[in-house]
């Protein structure tokens, strides 16, 4: 059976700055070295339980989860210099897009002073991919911050907002000449104050209801003033964000169980896409989690608020974190009353022994297809990620890579699930 997708659609990959490129020095930079040893040794207690043991397979490989290394990102995949070829990987992969980020600390290490020769960098970056006919998406903020911008408190600051519209007024002129179609201001906002300032697990490790709410709403305003600097510097240009969204659905009829689900879809998944709602021309989704779930006490559960996880785990990946290509079309359903063209711009899986991978995608876009039949305007998919890279506090074991990268040589190796999906991209259609 053939499944078409509609004409001019674009398929792809996409990574981001701090997690491939290498020689960064951001706030996680600082983080990653104060607090590897810890990481490392709580991985090693973790494992230490018999029922959260991490395979012999992953322990195996460089780096090792248990050593403090694996938890520096360094030179990371040298995709800094490397990313031509690493183009010519995609391109070789019949992908016709490509989303990466564009790491703010290198274009403003020091406050207010700019480096003309990082955005040259970029600049080379953005045409090397229009030479392979890839159509470029630029995230403008993908986590890291320069480590100045930290010290003024970071998106707690009141400023931030203007701290970023500098940044961003910055970077978009300096390559209006290369015409960007698609930029993606931030990435998952929800999820970075979740982790930096709800559960305090990723940097500046705060745990305060109040803060992250502040900085929520310091996002929202960037977002929203960059949007209308965007829209003034290069009017043709379309923006949007990459929000993540899980598909919540209650563990039982009981209605404490349909209440948390309805308070999580509406404050992880609705809240800042309502807030932004007349300031973006597509919306990105980044889609991993199916959450099914069970009222519980705990205020800060993982998977949500309120919330205990009673997902069946049929199919895992490498994380732990159940594998559900049908919350894809549930996520996409949902997103159609906004009225935006929706890319895909992340959807990916942990799979070191490249088992799961190719029915991973092909399973999703399964999805993904019946919900354009149905109506939603879904115009590309970008898988989470070309190439294996450093996946924050986890470091570098899981292997996200449509391409496996040898972290000693920097040396990569495409995977055989990356030619299946080539198949699906110069098709333009899955055939199952
Ligand atoms: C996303 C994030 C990516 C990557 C991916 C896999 O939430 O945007 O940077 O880490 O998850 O976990």
């Amino acid at each position: 059976m053939e499944y078409k997708f509609p004409d001019g659609f674009l398929w792809g990959s996409a990574t981001s700055a701090h997690q491939v490129e290498g020689g960064n020095f951001n706030d996680w930079t600082e983080w990653e070295h104060a607090n590897s040893e810890r990481l490392a040794a709580e991985a090693a207690r973790r494992h230490a339980k018999t029922h959260m043991r991490i395979p012999d397979y992953i322990l195996e490989r460089y780096p090792n989860p248990l050593q403090p290394e694996n938890y520096i990102s360094g030179k990371a995949c040298d995709h800094y210099n490397r990313y031509e070829q690493d183009f010519d990987i995609a391109k070789s992969l019949g992908q016709n897009a490509h989303r990466f980020s564009i790491e703010w600390s290198r274009i403003e290490p020091e406050e207010g002073k700019f480096s003309e020769a990082e955005i040259e960098h970029y600049r080379k970056v953005i045409l090397a991919l229009r030479q392979r006919g890839l159509e470029p998406f630029v995230t403008l903020w993908h986590w890291t911050n320069p480590t100045w911008f930290a010290k003024r408190s970071g998106w707690l600051n009141k400023d931030s907002p203007k701290y970023f519209e500098r940044y961003v007024n910055k970077i978009t002129l300096s390559l209006e000449d290369v015409k960007v179609n698609f930029w993606i201001t931030l990435n998952e906002p929800e999820v970075y104050v979740g982790a930096s300032y709800f559960s305090g697990q990723w940097p500046p490790q705060k745990s305060s209801l109040i803060s992250g709410i502040k900085v929520y709403q310091n996002l929202i305003k960037a977002h929203q003033l960059v949007y209308k600097k965007i829209h003034q510097i290069s009017g043709n240009s379309l923006v949007g964000t990459a929000k993540n969204n899980s598909f919540y659905e209650p563990f039982s009829d009981y209605l404490l169980d349909r209440l948390v689900v309805r308070l999580n879809h509406y404050l992880r998944n609705e809240w800042f896409l309502n807030k932004i709602k007349n300031y973006q021309d597509f919306i990105g989704l980044n889609y991993y989690f199916h959450d099914r779930v069970k009222f519980s006490l705990t205020l800060k559960s993982p998977g949500g608020i309120f919330v205990r996880n009673k997902n069946k785990n049929e199919s895992i990946n490498n994380l732990g974190w159940e594998i559900y290509p049908e919350g894809i079309y549930r996520v996409l359903k949902d997103l159609k009353k906004y009225d935006k063209p929706i890319y895909i711009t992340e959807n990916g899986l942990a799979d070191a022994n490249d088992e799961k991978r190719a029915k991973f995608i092909k399973e999703h876009l399964r999805w993904v297809h019946k919900v354009i039949q149905e109506g939603v305007d879904v115009r590309g998919y970008l898988y989470w990620s070309l190439l294996d890279n450093f996946e924050w506090d986890k470091g570098f074991w899981p292997r996200f890579g449509l391409v496996e990268v040898d972290y000693k040589t920097t040396e990569r190796r495409i995977r055989s699930s990356a030619y299946e999906y080539a198949k699906i991209c110069k098709n333009n259609a899955l055939e199952i």
